[in-house]
């Protein structure tokens, strides 16, 4: 757990100058993820600046979208651990070549890091080199586009070998093209911010060489990473728990439904798996039956093509789930097509011969339409069979999605009776521990034991007791 880091926050500051739509993080809530910024010194200052193309849609529909577009880069490069300061939206009229923003607004910019002590400017758009490295030189300071903020988020929660792979190689393509040193997880935890100026020509030569040998030994590892990945997955299902596991669209409301559902204290069987990491966490639900909780990296709107195969690395937790759980923010103006977005990624992960996720993956999905609070209540929320409203922030609705998963894991079950010796009592306590016991007689000669299993947890029993 990250408990000695928290989020990035983000801040209002003395300006006047912030764009809207910023949403309020709360630095204070308990928060498994650590943003890796344990050794930096005080808060990374950054504004957010969102260059935006006008479409042909009317002027109200246009101002909307951006300032949602403006959200969901806040929200992410809070994410990251960083401290926003400054947001802006600034309209393109003729994209230029040199530094994409107009002249006045490159100077509006400069005017802002200037008066807020901005050290990276998040520029949330496709930047080339030479706009990047322009831009640096305009801010004196760091600038990162949407598809480097984007690689460290994934950088940070990449969890299987695969997933850490994938993502490393999309960093080092995008890094080798730039002109500059890129601003990485490399660079942060190597001491931090000292980028200013840049490196000197020949030591970015020498990166480049460097970024190409590794590219060619990742991409080997990565084909025998595939080659072993069945067995990895074997591995996985010796797991004695069903996997629930969390997906859906970066500011959903993920982080806080998990904070919701596993509670402050840890719970003792998390002990048992070494492997088990901040973002899985074992709960215990209503029946007593014991789940693993995890969680996988938000979906984000258009996301860059390049990092596509990342993403979907980075989603290999939901393979082996028993429960896939789509939290979705029902409040969202865009909660449809973001609803869309995310079956249509599941859906292609199950298609194809290397498919990660099994053809009947929507049988195991239950949405959870979150952030009931803000339309009204649980009860004012429309729902479709199987989805459940709760508001992960109140509390509301989650005593219903706990009853919904015990539901839901109930209908898979076998129900089988035992005869077991008394002095048996490690057998009798792993029925307790794995299964649903409906019901116990204890005799002189014999204990009588009706209980409720998975089938791999049944296989597991009677072959021990073979
Ligand atoms: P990523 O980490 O980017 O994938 O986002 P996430 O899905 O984990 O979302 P997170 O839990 O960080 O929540 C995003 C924002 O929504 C935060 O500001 C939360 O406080 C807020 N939020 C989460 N759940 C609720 C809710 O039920 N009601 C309201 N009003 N706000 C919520």
């Amino acid at each position: 757990m990250g408990a000695a880091t928290d989020r990035g926050r983000v801040v209002t500051g003395p300006s006047g100058a912030e764009g809207p739509g910023a949403p309020a993080n709360d630095p204070g809530a308990p928060d498994r993820r650590g943003a890796g910024h344990a050794t930096q010194p005080g808060p990374t200052k950054a504004a957010v600046i969102l260059p935006h193309e006008r479409g042909p849609r009317s002027e109200a529909n246009v101002t909307r979208a951006a300032e949602a577009r403006l959200a969901e880069a806040v929200g992410l490069t809070a994410s990251i651990g960083l401290t926003i300061v400054h947001t802006g939206i600034h309209p393109l009229r003729a994209q230029r070549p040199s530094t994409l923003l107009g002249e006045g607004q490159v100077g509006m910019v400069k005017e802002a890091v200037e008066r807020n002590g901005v050290t990276v400017v998040v520029v949330d758009a496709a930047l080339s080199p030479v706009q990047q490295r322009n831009l640096e030189r305009a801010w004196g300071c760091k600038v990162i586009d949407r598809t480097g903020l984007i690689l460290e988020i994934f950088g940070e929660r990449a969890r299987t070998k695969e997933g850490a792979l994938q993502v490393e190689l999309a960093h080092l393509d995008y890094q080798r093209t730039r002109l500059v040193r890129s601003w990485t997880h490399l660079e942060r935890q190597r001491g931090g911010f000292g980028f200013l100026g840049g490196p000197g020509e020949s030591q970015i030569e020498l990166d480049r060489r460097l970024i190409t040998d590794r590219i060619v030994r990742l991409k080997k590892e990565l084909e025998q990473v595939r080659r072993t990945r069945g067995l990895h997955r074997k591995a996985r299902e010796r797991v004695p728990y069903p996997v629930v596991a969390l997906v859906g669209y970066t500011n959903a409301g993920k982080s806080t439904l998990f904070n919701a559902l596993t509670g402050a204290g840890v719970y003792a069987q998390d002990q048992l798996f070494a492997t088990l990491d901040p973002t899985m966490r074992a709960i215990r639900l209503p029946s007593g039956r014991t789940v693993i909780l995890s969680d996988t990296v938000g979906f984000i709107s258009e996301l860059p093509t390049q990092l596509v195969e990342a993403f979907r690395a980075t989603l290999e937790e939901v393979a082996n789930a028993e429960i896939i759980l789509h939290v979705r923010d029902a409040a969202h103006p865009d909660t449809s097509a973001q609803r869309a977005d995310v079956i249509g990624v599941l859906t292609e992960m199950a298609e194809g011969a290397d498919a990660a996720l099994d053809a009947g993956w929507e049988d195991r999905a239950v949405e959870v339409l979150n952030k009931a609070d803000l339309l009204g209540g649980v009860e004012e929320v429309a729902k479709s069979p199987g989805a459940v409203a709760v508001s992960a922030l109140t509390g509301d609705g989650l005593d219903r999605l706990r009853a919904l998963l015990d539901e839901r894991l109930a209908a898979g079950l076998e129900t089988k009776a035992y005869v077991l010796a008394p002095s048996d009592g490690a057998a009798i306590a792993w029925l307790h521990e794995h299964g649903e016991v409906l019901s116990r007689e204890d005799g002189e000669e014999a204990v009588r034991i009706t209980v409720r299993l998975t089938p791999a947890n049944r296989a597991r029993f009677e072959q021990r007791q073979a």
